[in-house]
């Protein structure tokens, strides 16, 4: 059977990464990507077209097209904000806002979730398939021992709860599918720029390092890690 993958967000650092990762390492793949950019063609025979998140009939589209030519093995979101220019992450309770909280949310809850929607159909039902999405340690609620980051990390535990609410419905209607959240590391991209400087850089990873260990991850998961949120290493991080 030929594989056909979709990634969504593929203009971010991580997203860009996995698509030349896929590119490099499985040839035979057929990728699409999908993007709020207009993405030239840098990655080898990849297919890329234009989504707008705002618009849960363009993500619907997204998903035809993606899965024209049959069923998908793989979908990974890489979408995902944590600073916006004048919006920075929350310190504490009193500098929560509206704007901020419902920005955050949306980019990193909502869609992620309405890609689910119309995606998760489109995976393969004879075959080992993987919807994965990015998210992010901190999302962990057992792990959170710094506080901060309100929005982001809200939106991240929410994300993880769509993840394991999605991979019960699909364990009840698509044996093959396997549905995760993925932790990337502290990665050099715009989204971790303001917060590098206290990272050690032998902990601060390339988006080709993090996108090489994303693939392999991906590529071992058994239906049995679906629902779990794992790391870079293969690790699985605690809700
Ligand atoms: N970098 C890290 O250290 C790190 C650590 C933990 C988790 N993560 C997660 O990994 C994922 C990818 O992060 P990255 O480091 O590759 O970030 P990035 O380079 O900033 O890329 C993020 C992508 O998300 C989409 N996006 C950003 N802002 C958006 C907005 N306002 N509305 C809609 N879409 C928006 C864009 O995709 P398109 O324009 O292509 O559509 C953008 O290219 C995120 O979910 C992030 O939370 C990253």
């Amino acid at each position: 059977m030929s594989k056909t993958i979709a990634i969504v967000g593929a203009s971010g650092a991580i997203g860009q990464a996995l698509a030349h990762g896929y590119a490099a390492q499985y040839p035979a793949v057929t990728v699409h990507l999908f993007s709020r950019q207009s993405l030239r063609d840098t990655v080898p025979r990849a297919h890329a077209h234009s989504i707008n998140y705002s618009d849960e009939d363009s993500i619907a589209q997204a998903a035809e097209t993606a899965a024209q030519d049959g069923p998908l093995s793989a979908v990974i979101v890489a979408t995902g904000m944590l600073h916006d220019g004048g919006l920075m992450p929350e310190k504490t309770v009193g500098a929560l806002s509206m704007d901020h909280l419902n920005r955050v949310l949306h980019v990193n809850t909502v869609v992620p979730a309405l890609v689910a929607k119309y995606f998760l159909p489109k995976l393969s039902t004879t075959h080992r398939s993987v919807f994965a999405a990015l998210s992010a340690r901190v999302g962990s609620i057992s792990d959170n021992r710094l506080g901060g980051w309100y929005a982001y990390r809200a939106s991240k535990s929410a994300l993880n709860m769509i993840i394991k609410t999605a991979a019960i419905e699909m364990q009840r209607v698509n044996k093959h599918a396997i549905v995760v959240g993925l932790h990337p590391g502290t990665v050099d991209s715009a989204l971790s720029k303001p917060f590098q400087a206290r990272v050690p850089s032998d902990q601060l990873f390339t988006a080709k390092y993090a996108a090489e260990r994303l693939i392999n991850v991906v590529e071992n998961l058994t239906p049995a890690d679906t629902g779990q949120c794992w790391d870079w290493q293969g690790l699985p991080i605690q809700p």
